[in-house]
């Protein structure tokens, strides 16, 4: 079954069928795709408010979509270091703390399998979100280690992990798999919690193999995260002004998402100082894949107890990141290619669903920004026309600087990284009898066809997300 389809029949998913479990591959990924109802509050323009009224209004509809005005789609209390050492999840807890040293001794499944017993979840249990939010942390943690963290790969996860995990994946309407808001937003503490969300004063809770790189890799993420927040107030601030006409105002909120956008690139180059892209590569990747588009699990993963039927999903990602999502939903940035639709959509699912609907609400038609600069520039006020032209293409300039940094990074983290493990390989295999042009061509196909740990075909995936953007400047 095509998830993509599944997306525009998520309302046609009937009740009946996801209670029965219709056993087929995706199953327990559509779950995850019934329409979330929440407690949501209007979007600005549909208000009727007075200027100064508008920070208010907006504070409270970003919680009604548990996002923060101050923190973005980070948690609003700080991650919750460990489930209760009392309850019955304190056997989750005890292996976290040796999971680094069981992967390094290369024997965590028989510690998986021995440590481990089936724990129901009741109705009572983690009803608190922060909680949640750490037991799914925890389990999809310690399922990716199963699969990854030994040799050869594993095709199944254990029902001592399968069976909690699927029961709150479902109470919590995710995916079974770990995601980018699990290990990145749900997965740090603050030394000093009087201090920002920042380098140098966070830590990682947990990482796989651990280490510098490992650890900054999710921290500079956690920390783009915290700069970025801000610009959501802005966004909508600036569709209201949009709505209301009044120019000079909206290009203010242009211009204020503009400095924001610088920050989030000053955050974003920093991986280059502070991971290594050996590390990165060798150590850290591939505990973040998935089971679906990845030629090391072509048959899918089966969850044991669960379900007879393999399932696929895509791994972690930044791609899922809300953020980086909200600013292409704000600025009209469409990716409907062939490169980039299926993935991208199909990313919103891995995403916190309350954070998904306030995509929606950021993207609804009549609140598009892209309409209301172009009308607004087409209009008598000359002067202003050309500032807020300028503003609006100013954000997507910034916009298209990231895309292509982020594309840097990826050749020096990944595409860099498979033409060395290629080289390293021929140089010892085959020596001898091939000559070196024949390495670097070798090489070459093999970076060209590499794939994300989400699973895309990386190059033509990323440069069309980048030139989809470009095509949004004004003119
Ligand atoms: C060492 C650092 C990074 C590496 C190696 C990396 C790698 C990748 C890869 C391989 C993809 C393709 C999709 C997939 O298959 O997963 C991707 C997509 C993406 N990444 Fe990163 N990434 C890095 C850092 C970041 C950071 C810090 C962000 C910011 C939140 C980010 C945001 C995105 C986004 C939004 C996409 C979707 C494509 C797009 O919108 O242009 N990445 N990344």
């Amino acid at each position: 079954m095509d998830l993509v389809n599944d997306e525009c029949q998520a309302h046609a998913v009937s009740q009946h069928d996801v209670s029965t479990g219709h056993d087929d591959s995706t199953f327990l990924f559509r779950q995850s795709l019934l329409p979330y109802y929440g407690p949501e509050l209007p979007h600005p323009c549909e208000h009727l408010l007075l200027d100064e009224n508008i920070d208010h209004h907006i504070a409270r509809l970003l919680a009604s979509y548990s996002v923060d005005i101050n923190r973005g789609f980070l948690p609003s209390v700080d991650p919750l270091p460990h489930l209760p050492l009392s309850s019955k999840f304190a056997c989750w807890e005890l292996l976290m703390m040796d999971l680094t040293r069981y992967l390094h001794a290369k024997n965590i499944r028989s510690a998986i399998l021995s440590r481990l017993k089936i724990v129901h979840i009741e109705q009572n249990d983690l009803l608190d979100e922060s909680e949640l939010h750490r037991a799914l942390l925890v389990l999809a943690v310690l399922s990716h280690a199963f699969v990854w963290g030994e040799k050869p790969i594993s095709t199944y996860i254990p029902s001592c992990l399968a069976i909690p995990w699927v029961e709150i994946t479902k109470r919590a309407n995710r995916p079974p798999v770990l995601t980018h808001s699990l290990i990145a937003l749900s997965n740090w503490k603050r030394f000093d919690v009087e201090k920002p969300i920042e380098l140098g004063n966070i830590a990682m809770l947990n990482c796989f193999l651990s280490g510098i790189d490992e650890a900054n890799f999710y921290l500079v993420i956690i920390e783009l995260e915290f700069h970025g927040a801000k610009a959501l107030k802005h966004m909508l601030r600036a569709q209201y002004f949009a709505s209301k006409e009044k120019v000079n105002e909206l290009v203010n909120e242009l211009k204020a998402i503009h400095s924001i956008q610088k920050t989030i690139f000053a955050t974003l180059v920093k991986t280059f100082d502070e991971v290594d892209p050996y590390i990165f590569y060798n150590r850290v990747r591939h505990f973040l894949a998935g089971w679906k588009g990845n030629p090391s699990l072509p048959d899918g993963l089966l969850y044991e107890g669960v379900s007879e039927t393999r399932q696929f999903l895509y791994g972690a990602s930044a791609a899922q990141s809300s953020l980086i999502a909200a600013f292409d939903v704000f600025f009209d940035v469409k990716h409907d290619s062939e490169h980039t639709r299926e993935f991208i959509s199909e990313m919103r699912f891995y995403m916190p669903p309350k954070h998904r609907q306030f995509l929606e609400i950021l993207g609804i038609d009549k609140y598009n920004i892209n309409h209301f600069v172009k009308k607004l520039t087409s209009s008598e006020q000359v002067q202003q026309e050309s500032e807020l032209l300028h503003a609006y293409n100013a954000c997507i300039d910034q916009l298209v600087t990231f895309r292509n940094r982020h594309i840097q990074i990826v050749t020096l983290y990944i595409l860099a990284q498979i033409r060395k493990n290629d080289y390293v390989q021929l140089d010892s295999k085959q020596q001898t009898d091939h000559p070196v042009n024949s390495n670097s061509k070798h090489s070459d196909e093999t970076a060209s066809s590499a794939r994300g740990t989400g699973g895309t075909i990386l190059m033509p995936f990323l440069k069309t997300c980048r030139d989809e953007t470009i095509i949004q400047r004004l003119h």
